[in-house]
């Protein structure tokens, strides 16, 4: 394997220039993007085949989930060979054409890294396993002795993310931490030979020419000393809402500086984000500081319903957040966790995983509308694949094919993932609507060939057609994406945000009823059907509009 470095930009030091402050970053589910050898199963062929496709979309840069040998017990977050791509997505000579190719096409390349916890089947777990309890490689895991007479009850009280307790008991009777699946033991950050295999992992795929990393689960890695109980709290509850012995605790702030001289080592601007869901946008700042990771995921605004004040709230805290340490802001409506935007905001408002179809109608026409926001704001967006073509979430899957770790493990996060992670659909007919020769992994709906690529490209009113022009638009209006702030505009009625940015007027309707509003300058690009005349636009119910002033 040859090394190659990524892109044009030249080394910089702390967080101030780059690529990345205003990406758009789209990521591809490698299982469901597209299938090139009819297994049913995505693969990295399938991703490279496509990258036309999104470099034509108009983003910056593709983020890949794992794609890493792995049992698949929760999706490729399980790894088992951090340096090799399991033979369902591929070689390792794929991973590399598939790099340069989206090099050579001007696309940046990101992928996962999933240092909270290894596969069952990582050779260090299986050796501290086979040799038994006075293997040294159990240090790098925490093991545990039991509670109760004979070390039958777990040592802590904590829970699985997905369900049940977070400890799973070995034939020898220790116990050991796991805070997703069983087949997924945490690692212990507190053994230095830890730190040393993952900064190795880092410096292998940067070797492989990868522009940056998502890390996942980066709030997990370091728990509290002692592993305190948590003392019979509504665990699931506080999860996201509280500082957690098991979750962003401040020690994991000494991993990212380490991780930022790796990254720094490389010419090209490699970044990291991370997925940390801290209680506060505050908290989650701290992972971005100038010293360490490059960007952060934006839960809160994820998590935020279709309602005005609450996103202008959102918007200012997210922002204000950043100010002081000097990076972007980060937004993000979908992804392989959270069910679809587009069904969110079809019903109710009720959390990020919904079972119910809602109202798609509605649904569609706040997520056109929702996009067209989240593009317009100051700093990196994030995309989900198949968000462009409007897709709701699949809510009917039936249980036999659900393969969501914790769909099967009572009382975890809700195991709806499944829905969206549906294959995306290519072609208006044919198996699996050109996702691949054999069938898909998942079945898509029988709407979906009206949904396809194919189906909606051309037709200007379009979902895919909207990403198209918007993606476009934000490249050429000068400094949209750029910046640290927004101005509102003062006057608008209950329900409405209205916003500046230079050169540029953002103007949003949460509401179901239309508003008539002056109009602010020339229309760039809406979300819905508008006519502007004298001067005077009537701004639909659920709407978007971009100007240029
Ligand atoms: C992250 C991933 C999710 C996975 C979990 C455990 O939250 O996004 O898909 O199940 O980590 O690795």
């Amino acid at each position: 394997m040859t090394q190659h470095f990524a892109g044009p930009c030249a080394p910089t030091t702390g967080n101030r220039t780059g690529w990345w402050r205003d990406a758009v970053i789209y990521q591809v589910y490698p299982r469901s993007f597209a299938d090139s050898n009819g297994d049913g199963m995505g693969d990295l062929e399938g991703v490279r085949s496509r990258l036309p496709y999104l470099r034509d979309l108009g983003v910056d840069a593709v983020w890949l989930s794992p794609f890493y040998a792995s049992p698949q017990a929760d999706a490729g977050y399980d790894v088992a060979d951090y340096r090799a791509i399991d033979p369902m997505f591929g070689t390792l000579l794929d991973a590399d054409a598939l790099i340069r190719d989206a090099h050579d096409l001007g696309l940046r390349i990101i992928v996962d890294v999933v240092p909270n916890h290894s596969s069952d089947q990582y050779e260090w777990f299986r050796r501290a396993i086979g040799d038994g309890p006075a293997s040294p490689l159990r240090d790098r895991y925490h093991f545990r002795e039991g509670k109760g007479e004979n070390g039958e009850l777990p040592p802590n009280d904590w829970e699985s993310i997905f369900g049940g307790p977070a400890w799973t008991r070995v034939a020898d009777g220790a116990w050991y931490l796991h805070l997703f699946a069983p087949e997924q033991p945490d690692l212990n950050w507190d053994n230095p030979a830890v730190a040393d295999e993952f900064r190795s992992i880092l410096r292998f795929w940067l070797d492989m020419g990868v522009d940056g990393f998502r890390v996942d689960v980066a709030h997990g890695l370091v728990k509290a000393p002692g592993l305190p109980d948590l003392g019979g709290t509504d665990q699931l509850r506080l999860l996201g809402n509280d500082v957690m012995p098991f979750f962003d605790q401040d020690g994991v702030h000494e991993i990212y500086r380490s991780w930022r001289t790796v990254l720094d080592e490389y010419p090209g601007e490699r970044i990291a984000v991370a997925e940390a869901w801290t209680p506060t946008v505050e908290r989650t700042a701290n992972y971005v500081r100038p010293d360490e990771l490059h960007q952060a995921f934006n839960f809160q605004y994820l998590g935020t319903h279709w309602d005005a004040a609450e996103l202008r709230d959102v918007i200012d805290a997210s922002l204000a957040a950043m100010r002081p340490v000097g990076a972007p802001a980060t937004w993000v409506l979908s992804n392989h966790d959270v069910t679809r935007h587009t069904t969110r905001f079809a019903n109710p408002p009720a959390g990020t995983q919904i079972r119910t179809p809602g109202d798609r109608a509605l649904g569609l026409r706040r997520a056109r509308a929702a996009t067209l926001l989240m593009l317009a704001l100051p700093g990196s967006a994030y995309l989900y694949q198949g968000e462009e073509l409007g897709l709701p979430d699949v809510t009917d899957l039936p249980d036999e094919v659900r393969q969501d770790p914790s769909f099967f493990r009572a009382a975890g996060q809700d195991g709806f993932r499944d829905g969206c992670r549906v294959p995306i659909p290519w072609t208006a007919e044919g198996t699996s609507y050109g996702f691949g020769s054999g069938g898909s992994w998942l079945p898509q709906p029988a709407s979906w060939g009206a949904l396809s690529v194919e189906a909606q490209t051309g037709d200007t009113g379009s979902t895919l057609e909207l990403y198209r022009a918007a993606l476009s638009a934000r490249r050429e209006l000068p400094g949209l994406g750029a910046g640290e702030s927004v101005d509102w505009l003062p006057g608008t009625p209950a329900g409405v945000l209205a916003f500046a940015r230079p050169g540029f007027r953002c103007t949003v309707n949460t509401t179901s009823s239309p508003v008539r509003l002056p109009a602010p300058g020339r229309m760039v690009l809406a979300s819905a059907e508008v006519t502007v005349r004298e001067g005077e636009f009537e701004l639909p119910a659920d709407s978007t509009v971009w100007w240029s002033v």
